[in-house]
């Protein structure tokens, strides 16, 4: 561990407003990784010794292989143990907390999620997960009937369901493309959305990873197309934040929702919204609030009373996060996604609905000509005790297979064998 690393969450843990990681399982792990301190992203994606430290401390099923890690993540040691510690002091003086200290430690755990997002603290909001961060910009924009919305088949269930729901009410018009899955060029996929645009879309929806099959989508240029033609642009983040190295403002969406309980592992219930400082006041807060000015962020805030332990975990979430490295965790799910879909591309049969290079990362998605997906993820986990998600959608079909930073090759090799069988028999 580099000195100065060390040295400030020594000082975290000595000064700081808030808890820092529970000092058993951080110190040992922190000790463990010294030796790996100068470890580059590319060096560290296939060394299984440093990766096998970090598997250490996830909880893991015994009794079968977990490759559906898409879902939500579990929390590692240090973060689960900091925040059962959140729990018991606020538990123990509970109206205390929420009067004289909830407001200081949510503003001071604001700072730290901004940073890690590389945009100004007055541009976020700490949410429950994607779903209200993306609910509250759908419900909260003055979207008229003659309105026009563009999204894609492939966009996450809740947002596309929040959208109809404003079309019934409001008498917007959702127009819902389909994406290709395996795109020529970036140009091909921002061509795709610009032919859906028209003189009455006020906004557009995209995935920055799309969460069937984990494409990565060209969000900026998509986001340059559409700005160049007055649309505004809403961006699920919900699983490449922290999945993938990147600020926010990289993508220049004017809205942008993620979960921290997918690839930050934070504990269930954390999400982030971001609005650029200059489309705060186009969104209403949904549940009322004057006593902020409308470019004021805070005016989203009002939401009555939830679980604060949540709030404060996600700063040592962030610190593991850190410790591990943005882009070594970017490396290591890439390398272990193209571990096995290396091994099964070509394989008579087996289909691939993932892109290669880097337009993928850890989540890819599979199928197996003659298998339905239901088939093919219950085989999978009767025979081979691998847990996938079958994914039955019309424009894509397989099961969904998602490792995490605990996942082995070993594992992978299991995997690869497994769809193997399956694409003989
Ligand atoms: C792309 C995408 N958007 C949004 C969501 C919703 O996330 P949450 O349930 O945390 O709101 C998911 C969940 O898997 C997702 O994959």
């Amino acid at each position: 561990m580099q000195a100065s690393r060390r040295s400030f969450l020594r000082t975290a843990a000595a000064g700081a407003a808030l808890p820092v990681f529970g000092p058993r399982v951080l110190d040992a792990l922190e000790r463990r990784l010294e030796p790996f301190d100068q470890l580059s992203p590319a060096g560290a994606a296939a060394d299984e010794s440093f990766w096998s430290e970090i598997r250490k401390v996830f909880p893991r099923p015994a009794d079968y292989i977990n490759l559906e890690n898409g879902y939500s993540s579990p929390q590692p040691g240090p973060t689960y143990e900091a925040f059962q510690r959140h729990q018991q002091v606020i538990n123990s003086g509970l109206s205390f907390y929420m009067r004289r200290k909830k407001a200081d430690d949510l503003t001071a755990v604001k700072k730290q999620l901004a940073e890690l997002a590389g945009c100004p603290a007055d541009e976020i909001v700490i949410t429950r997960n994607t779903t209200e961060s993306l609910g509250t910009v759908i419900h909260g924009l003055d979207l008229a009937p003659k309105d026009e919305a563009v999204m894609c088949d492939q966009d996450y269930g809740s947002m596309l369901e929040q959208f109809r729901q404003q079309s019934r009410r409001r008498g917007l018009t959702c127009v819902e493309i389909s994406i290709p899955l395996h795109p020529r060029d970036d140009e091909e996929m921002v061509e795709t959305y610009a032919k859906a645009i028209t003189s009455r879309t006020k906004v557009l929806l995209v995935s920055h990873m799309v969460n069937i099959t984990g494409q990565i989508l060209p969000v900026r240029k998509i986001a340059a197309m559409a700005h160049a033609r007055g649309v505004a642009v809403i961006v699920d983040a919900a699983h490449s934040f922290a999945h993938v190295a990147f600020f926010v403002p990289e993508l220049d969406g004017d809205y942008l929702g993620a979960s921290l309980h997918k690839w930050l592992c934070t504990p269930l219930g954390a999400g982030l919204l971001h609005i650029k400082k200059d489309k705060i006041r186009t969104v209403w807060p949904l549940f009322g609030e004057t006593s902020v000015p409308d470019d004021d962020i805070r005016k989203l805030e009002r939401i009555g009373t939830h679980p604060s332990w949540t709030i404060l975990a996600i700063a040592d979430a962030i610190r593991f996060h850190k410790m591990i490295g943005p882009e070594r965790k970017e490396a290591r799910l890439r390398y272990l996604q193209q571990y096995w879909t290396d091994r099964v591309r070509g394989v008579a049969k087996v289909y691939l609905n993932t892109p290669t290079g880097t337009r993928a990362c850890g989540i890819a998605n599979v199928g197996i000509a003659g298998r339905t997906p239901g088939q093919m993820a219950a085989a999978l986990f009767d025979t081979f005790k691998i847990y996938t998600v079958a994914i039955d959608t019309v424009p894509v079909k397989g099961v969904r297979v998602t490792p995490h930073l605990y996942t082995t090759t070993g594992e992978l090799d299991a995997l690869v064998k497994a769809i193997g069988d399956l694409a003989r028999s």
